[in-house]
């Protein structure tokens, strides 16, 4: 059924009528379609859930388009970035024209589902100018950055459970908390991830969350557990380009300090729980997403 996702999403691309964006669309990689795959497990059944599927993975690829550009992003998925191929101006623009698409087919649901997903990229939009205003400094507030994940990750995927939920006549309230604390354990992993595999591995730059400004949550659980000098040793490698000896310290001592395991831990407890309501739900594939996603290559 993903490839019937795909297909509506080039049918909504198709019906604009315009030869570039058709070009710039199929340029675009296709990532994992977690929101889809949520939006078809919840809801599969009904005949509008490729719909929404289709509408909130444009808004989640405008929002990467945007975050690109923002992150001065040069590959994404593996791949050139669009604003590294095209330029910022064309991503920017594409991310509009995804945006405003998905709205516009957004508004033919019923009301209650509109407005779920249109809260839901409000804040994410509030998450992303947090994140960016987060990474002016060394930020090692743990409370700061939970909020900021939420904002920025967990409340897109909060909102997708929740709305399927709601197409499907399902309980929306469980199914927001299991979408909410998959997004959470999501966003946490994706941080570990950055830190302990290789370039080769991400497809993107290794350890660049740090460089880039991001006191994430590996780097704040570091922080706490270092004594005063290597407290300050790291607030002063934070948003510079490190050489291979300070990468070597920070990776060291993430799994000395059991930094990297503590965060690890927090995203497994934070997954486990939604794994427990889908079970008891009896929606043994929903869960299953949530623990594949927690096995992921450490
Ligand atoms: C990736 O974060 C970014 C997001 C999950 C959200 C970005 C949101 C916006 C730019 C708001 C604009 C929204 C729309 C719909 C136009 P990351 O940089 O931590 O992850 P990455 O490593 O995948 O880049
Ligand atoms: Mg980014």
């Amino acid at each position: 059924m993903l490839e019937q996702v795909e297909w509506q999403m080039h049918r909504f691309i198709e019906a604009l009528d315009n030869e570039e964006i058709k070009k710039l669309f199929k340029a675009l990689p296709k990532g994992k379609r977690l929101r889809a795959k949520l939006v078809l497990k919840v809801a599969g059944d009904q005949p509008k859930a490729v719909k929404l599927a289709a509408v909130i993975e444009m808004i989640h690829a405008a929002s990467l388009l945007h975050d690109d550009v923002i992150d001065e992003a040069q590959t994404r998925r593996g791949v050139a970035s669009l604003n590294a191929t095209e330029g910022s101006k064309r991503a920017v623009m594409m991310g509009d024209i995804l945006y405003s698409k998905g709205f516009e087919e957004l508004v033919a649901f019923e009301s209650k589902i509109a407005k779920i997903v249109a809260s839901a990229v409000t804040q994410l939009s509030i998450g992303e100018l947090m994140d960016v205003k987060l990474s002016e400094s060394f930020s090692p507030e743990l409370q700061s950055y939970m909020q900021m994940i939420y904002q920025k990750t967990a409340s897109l995927i909060e909102a997708t459970a929740a709305s399927a939920a709601l197409l499907a006549g399902k309980d929306e309230k469980v199914y927001a908390t299991y979408g909410r604390n998959l997004g959470l354990a999501f966003q946490i992993i994706d941080d570990i991830l950055d830190i302990t595999q290789t370039s080769e591995q991400l497809g993107k730059p290794a350890m660049h969350d740090f460089e880039e400004g991001k006191t994430t949550l590996p780097y704040i659980y570091l922080y706490e557990a270092l004594d005063q000098e290597g407290k300050e040793k790291l607030a002063s490698l934070h948003g510079k380009v490190l050489d291979e000896a300070e990468r070597d310290w920070i990776r060291s001592m993430m799994q000395e300090s059991g930094a990297i395991q503590r965060a690890y831990l927090y995203a497994k407890e934070l997954g486990e729980e939604a794994v427990r309501l889908m079970r008891n739900k009896n929606e043994n594939a929903l869960a299953e997403i949530v623990e594949a996603m927690i096995e992921r290559n450490f």
